[in-house]
């Protein structure tokens, strides 16, 4: 007689860094969870440069601040959880971000909030803190709490480590075709492996969550990134020690001497590769901030697809399926929303929990909610 293997409690829909992150904490609160991942390297996460950015990435007061803002402050303990779970460093470096003016830059949203602390620096003070800046900058804003953490390099091989520790099942090359429902729930997942069931669902697919469900509309906006480093025997007078966040570029460096360029932001579906415009942009963008970086050598390019919605802000929680749980849509924010998408998504998951702020990340704020009466039954 076949046995079939026991349904986990939850299955999760992608094996990026929020499924990850959630698949980690619903385990660690005693749920059996099955992740199901196409291709690892798919995921946005690889993709991004690892800015922990809310005041830099300039976002007005409001739910979506408060919830990247949030997030944030958890980044110290959960990546120190992550790294005594694995023993292996999680790359966060709490190194602050530097916003350099043109004359035309915007000022940022003021805050007037205690965890947002910002000071304007003149040119000469600018110039202080980060020497080889370009003749255009006027000064800067300087935004202590930002952060990075290397994400690519780190972060997810610890987080990864981490669930497979925790006993996670986690199964690779698992393509979901299908997430078949009846009568308002889910009643399987047809894959091109075979069917899988759960007690409840999470669909964290990133950019391809709306191919799997027309109830959560994201879109890929794709991202290309480069990677410079010193050529050999280059003198720097004094590495960069903090993230320079420009207009249409930001510098990011590590603490290897490894500085990732990012990123285009193209609406091209999803278009595979480096372009010669993208990679150009980059450059004469990096450049023209930071004059030095025109001897560095190039060490890599890469692209990746961020997962967009029409409003820009995350899908979090239920959705019109009863026993399927949302989490994807975080477009510019998905390495810093991680820790608390995990920790909304488990709450709401295992014990019907919802933070007084997750109804603001609703499906069905979204236009496509009008055209699922047809697609929940
Ligand atoms: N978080 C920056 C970006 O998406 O390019």
């Amino acid at each position: 007689m076949i046995q079939s293997a026991p349904r986990p409690d939850v299955l999760i829909i992608g094996g990026g860094l929020i499924g990850l992150a959630t698949a980690l904490e619903l385990r660690l609160r005693g749920a059996s969870v099955t992740v199901l991942s196409r291709d690892r390297r798919e995921a946005a996460a690889y993709a991004a440069a690892g800015m922990l950015a809310p005041q830099a990435e300039a976002l007005e007061p409001g739910a979506m601040l408060d919830l990247c803002l949030r997030s944030r402050a958890l980044y110290p303990d959960w990546t120190a959880k992550l790294e005594s779970l694995t023993g292996l460093d999680s790359g966060y470096w709490p190194c602050g971000i530097l916003r350099p003016a043109f004359a035309d830059t915007p000022p940022p949203p003021e805050l007037n909030r205690p965890d947002c602390p910002v000071t304007w620096l003149d040119r000469e003070a600018v110039l202080q803190r980060q020497p080889g800046l370009g003749p255009e900058v006027i000064g800067g804003w300087w935004f202590l709490e930002d952060a990075q953490v290397d994400n690519r390099r780190c972060l997810v091989q610890a987080l990864s480590v981490a669930v497979e520790q925790a006993g996670v099942i986690w199964r690779e090359g698992v393509d979901v075709w299908q997430i078949h429902r009846c009568q308002g729930e889910v009643t399987a997942l047809e894959t091109n492996e075979k069917i899988y069931q759960a007690g409840h669902y999470l669909l964290a697919a990133g950019a391809w969550t709306g191919g799997l469900l027309e109830a959560a509309p994201v879109q890929p906006r794709k991202g290309q990134l480069m990677a410079l480093r010193p050529a050999a025997g280059q003198v720097e007078v004094r590495p960069l020690e903090q993230v320079l966040f420009g207009d249409r570029i930001y510098i990011v460096p590590r603490q290897d001497g490894l500085i990732v360029l990012g990123a285009t932001s193209e609406k091209v579906a999803f278009q595979p590769g480096n372009t010669a415009a993208g990679i150009h942009q980059l450059l004469t963008e990096a450049i023209r901030l930071y004059p030095p970086l025109a001897s560095y050598e190039i060490a890599e390019t890469w692209w990746g697809f961020r997962p967009e919605t029409s409003d820009e802000l995350p899908i979090l929680g239920p959705s019109p399926l009863s026993n399927l749980s949302l989490a994807s849509g975080h477009y510019r924010n998905g390495v810093l929303l991680a820790p608390i998408t995990a920790q909304f998504l488990t709450d709401w998951i295992l014990d019907g929990k919802a933070d007084p702020l997750l109804p603001e990340f609703g499906w069905d704020r979204l236009e496509a909610a009008v055209n699922v009466g047809s697609e929940a039954r």
